[in-house]
């Protein structure tokens, strides 16, 4: 197994990964610098590097997923880490056991690294009380899913050939549709933003949350209006789980209003990239064509997901590492 080049050094500040708040600046850089040292394993044809050979890394997943769980898995092994997989429907949670006494049963194993997907905002914060291992927020509830805020960074970051000094300075990003549901609009307000991009928001006014200030974002309902000039478009699903009610008239209606169609589109500027966390509802917040343009970067998001995973998995090890020898 060759080793990676250009690996930085450092260590990042927190000891689990609960959201983007709570991180630095640095510490996102740091996340982006190391990923990208791994992207170049995930180019070899011996897809392999030794550093966390003999760690766990546990996958809870309380909630359902394809692309986070498979790249956590994926990010794991390549990692050479043994992994545990728990399924939420398979589990004896069927059977009335709580998430803490998952948690302090699933410690008893012994796993370094443990990644949390949970419908309740709070959950992976919970699980730090149980369990001694490094948690990561892999999406709770409306929350954070900093992974993935991560990724989308990281994907920006490679499209605009930006350096760390750089950031994301000068660029415009607007992110349209259910931002007040989106765990994944939460933590890419606070990552675009600590990374000097310019964000901003649109969707209905029922989608929009308050105190959209505190974020540093601009809102709009109107969607043609938050588009004009933008570098990135990143489009949201609707969270139909978190909404009680009907937020809109009809489906045809909310993607008329706020959906990214082929006309949108055209009139983007030329080197705008479209984007979208998955999973897509074709036909709703996205045209089926725009999805497939070239200009979407949407499954390149999905492969910068595993070398990101690999970077924050690898980071939380290094630092219980410095922290058993004292040097952190
Ligand atoms: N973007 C995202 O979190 O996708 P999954 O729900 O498939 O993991």
């Amino acid at each position: 197994m060759s080793q990676v080049t250009n690996l930085p050094q450092g260590t990042l500040s927190v000891s689990h990964l609960l959201g983007i708040d709570g991180l630095t600046q640095e510490d996102v850089l740091l996340i982006l610098q190391t990923a990208k040292a791994f992207s170049k394993v995930n180019d070899r044809n011996l897809k392999k590097v030794p550093f966390l050979r003999g760690h766990t890394v546990a996958n809870l997943f309380f909630e359902a997923s394809t692309r986070t769980r498979t790249s956590f898995e994926l990010a794991a092994k390549r990692l050479s880490a043994d992994t545990i997989q728990f399924n939420a429907s398979t589990s004896s949670l069927k059977k009335g056991e709580t998430l803490l006494d998952t948690g302090r049963t699933l410690e008893a194993m012994n796993p370094n690294l443990v990644v949390v997907r949970h419908s309740q905002a709070g959950a992976p914060q919970m699980l730090t009380q149980v369990m001694t291992g490094a948690i990561i927020n892999a999406g709770d509830g409306a929350h954070e899913h900093p992974t993935q805020a991560l990724l989308d960074a990281f994907t920006l970051m490679s499209h605009f050939d930006r350096s760390s000094e750089e950031g994301l300075k000068g660029l415009k990003i607007a992110i349209i549709g259910d931002i007040a549901h989106s765990r994944v609009a939460r933590s890419n307000m606070l990552c675009l933003r600590l990374l000097g991009a310019e964000v901003r928001v649109a969707g209905p006014g029922t989608m929009l949350p308050q105190a959209l200030e505190q974020y540093g974002v601009a809102a709009f309902t109107d969607v043609d209006e938050a588009l004009e000039s933008v570098d990135a478009v990143m489009m949201l699903r609707i969270q139909k789980e978190r909404i009680a009610e009907p937020l809109m008239a009809s489906e045809r209606e909310y993607f008329r209003h706020f959906g990214l169609t082929v006309k949108r589109l055209a009139k983007l500027p030329e080197h705008a990239i479209v984007m979208h966390p998955g999973p897509m509802n074709r036909g709703v917040e996205i045209a089926p064509q725009v999805a497939d343009d070239p200009r979407s970067v949407i499954l390149q998001q999905a492969e910068n997901g595993i070398a990101v995973r690999m970077a924050v998995l690898y980071l939380l090890a290094l630092g219980q590492q410095n922290e058993h020898r004292g040097t952190r």
